[in-house]
């Protein structure tokens, strides 16, 4: 397939627009322009990439092969409902079905991470899935594969399971660390760097090697009284965390199907 050559644009002003922005601009996609809807922050975005900001919507729509809609997912329908046929139009939600923008030529390109501007995204490492229909797909495939490394078909139902679980994944991993920072803040000898590598290993066994290598601590040797020595130490530090101990530990200690509960196998650390 040749380079997709076409003229994009922008619907919002949020996170991941502001990383799709800068990444068309990287691989030097045309950009028509932006819409937002509060236009403060459309014009902000728009002189910070250099591109034009566009009042009326269908203005820019008009302009353009493609129509990138990256607003929040509950806008999407609504929008989708009232622009105009012509262009290709793209979510990138993990949620809604590629249908939510019919009748129009449609597509979707989710890209599978955590956007925020504070924060640079390693393009060539994330994982990006597209969805198109058949007159669409070599719009959507086109411009995918020139702005991303790493592109994968993926149909929606199998998109919406990903999505869920890399939700539920990123934000208990996330609360986990966030509440166990603030107890560690409170003992001034401990720095939360030291847990990286621990946590890399972490993700690494989760990814790399058999579920066996997984766990350590008490509750897989099914030391049921270090455990609760454990929790008492966090109940009177932070409640929270405690109750979120507990419920994690009882699975454990009860098996959960990896079988190591109460056969005292694994020789991770205390
Ligand atoms: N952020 C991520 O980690 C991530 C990851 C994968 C996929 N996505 C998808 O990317 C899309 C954008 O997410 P985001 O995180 O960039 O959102 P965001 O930072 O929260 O920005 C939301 C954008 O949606 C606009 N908006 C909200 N309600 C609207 C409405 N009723 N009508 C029109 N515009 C409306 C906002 O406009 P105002 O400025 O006027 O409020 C803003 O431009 C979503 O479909 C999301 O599922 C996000």
């Amino acid at each position: 397939m040749g380079l997709w050559r076409g003229r994009v644009g922008i619907v919002g002003a949020g996170h991941l627009a502001w990383h799709i922005l800068y990444r068309l601009r990287v691989c030097e996609v045309p950009v028509v322009g932006i819409w937002n809807r509060t236009a403060g922050r459309g014009e902000w975005l728009a002189r910070r990439m250099g591109v034009p900001f566009y009042a009326r919507l269908e203005e820019l729509v008009v302009r353009c092969d493609v129509v990138w809609l990256l607003v929040a997912d509950r806008a999407i329908p609504d929008l989708a409902g009232r622009l105009p046929s012509g262009p290709v139009y793209i979510h990138s939600s993990g949620s809604l079905p590629l249908d939510v923008l019919a009748p129009h030529r449609r597509g979707v390109i989710y890209p599978l991470g955590s956007f925020h501007r504070a924060r640079s995204v390693d393009w060539l490492s994330l994982p990006v899935f597209v969805e198109w229909t058949a007159e669409s797909r070599a719009v959507v495939e086109g411009l995918a594969m020139r702005l991303f490394v790493r592109v994968g078909r993926l149909a929606t139902p199998a998109r919406q399971r990903l999505h869920r679980v890399a939700v539920v994944v990123n934000n208990l991993v996330m609360w986990l660390l966030r509440a166990s920072r603030r107890v560690l803040y409170r003992d001034g000898e401990v720095r939360p760097e030291w847990f990286l590598p621990i946590l890399r290993q972490a993700v690494e066994n989760w990814a790399y090697y058999p579920e066996e290598t997984w766990l350590s601590g008490p509750a897989v040797r099914g030391d049921v009284s270090t455990v609760v020595a454990h929790w008492r130490a966090l109940c009177a530090s932070d409640q929270a965390l405690a109750s979120v101990f507990w419920l994690i530990n009882g699975y454990i200690l009860s098996g959960d199907g990896w079988g190591q509960g109460r056969n005292g196998q694994n020789s991770g650390g205390a």
